[in-house]
């Protein structure tokens, strides 16, 4: 049987399917797969590895063939997959879920750290200045006491809520289901609305899936709600900020700061937001410890490798 794997990817994955006695090919361009490049790639596999930038709708599904059994996602998000296409294709989508955890929640508070303390500003100021004690120079924000408010208790929200509590922040969490069962055991308060935690935090980091009820989630009206002197966090899905309306916030100083991993039009950020001093920005990296994309591909493999054997995968995507 075939197995496309459409990027080349870090750890066993690749060796897992070839041992298991799949035809392999792996697309060995730098970025990701150019659309109709892809779509040649693709065709005849029974199994496809894929990237979170490669559209799997109709038009994809048509191109591999009906042979076709499962695309797996190099990625937990799978907001690039048209569900009722692949149903209707009988295809099964599989994600990565647990395996990035813990490296996701770490970036999003590397990014915290890096905004309140001006880590990035303060690099550009080491290099041209050297280095220089000045009781005034690079004041910045300490977390201990702070509010954090994560908005998505899924398993990325829950870690980045435990490391807040570790650090000595207050918690408060948004989502659409309350879970008192972790503020017992973490110690966070459930806000009723996106709005009242917005309002209530000096952090907000965003860990909700894309989906038709979270794009521009954060839109102008609720960067308004938000402290001056706060500070927004994504490292979830681009489309969730509108950046365009962010860049606004970010000039007019209506929040104090953005750290962003991920942005609404990838790989291009909205105007004018790489010129400010107010931001942190790191290229879609969140997962990018050589355990976590490591551990991403072996379990996308070990999902083809069961569908293809006739069994169930380990994580297929649920429709949230
Ligand atoms: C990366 O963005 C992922 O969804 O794993």
């Amino acid at each position: 049987m075939k197995v496309v794997v459409t990027r080349k990817i870090p750890g066993n994955g690749v060796k897992m399917l070839q041992d298991a006695g799949f035809e392999v090919t792996v697309g060995e361009q730098d970025g990701p797969m150019e659309r109709s490049k892809l779509l040649e790639t693709i065709k005849g596999a029974d199994g496809v590895l894929g990237q979170l930038q490669d559209k799997v709708n109709e038009e994809y599904l048509t191109a591999v063939g009906s042979q076709l059994k499962i695309v797996a996602n190099f990625a937990v998000g799978f907001d690039n997959f048209d569900l009722p296409a692949l149903s209707s294709h009988n295809v099964i989508g599989t994600n990565t879920p647990d395996v990035l955890t813990e490296a996701v929640a770490e970036h999003a508070f590397a990014l915290i750290m890096a905004i309140t303390r001006r880590i990035v500003e303060a690099h550009k100021l080491a290099l041209t200045q050297g280095s220089s004690f000045g009781p005034e120079v690079m004041l910045g924000m300490e977390l201990k006491g702070k509010t954090l408010g994560v908005l998505g208790l899924g398993r990325i929200g829950s870690r980045v809520a435990e490391i807040g509590k570790a650090m000595g922040m207050n918690v408060i969490y948004y989502d659409v289901k309350q879970n008192p069962e972790f503020e017992q055991k973490v110690g966070a308060e459930f806000k009723a609305t996106p709005d009242e935690l917005l309002s209530a935090s000096d952090i907000v980091s965003v860990h909700v899936p894309l989906l038709d009820s979270t794009r521009h989630l954060i839109n102008a009206d609720r960067l308004k709600m938000m402290k001056p002197t706060s500070y927004l966090i994504n490292t979830s899905r681009g489309p969730v900020v509108d950046e365009v309306a962010l860049v606004e916030a970010l000039k007019n100083k209506t929040i104090a700061g953005a750290a962003l991993d991920v942005g609404e039009t990838e790989p291009k950020w909205a105007p004018g937001l790489v010129d400010l001093d107010n931001v942190v920005l790191t290229p879609h990296i969140a997962s990018a410890t050589t355990e976590a994309r490591s551990a991403m591909g072996e379990l996308a493999a070990e999902n083809i490798i069961e569908v293809l054997s006739g069994r169930p995968p380990k994580t297929p995507v649920k429709k949230s």
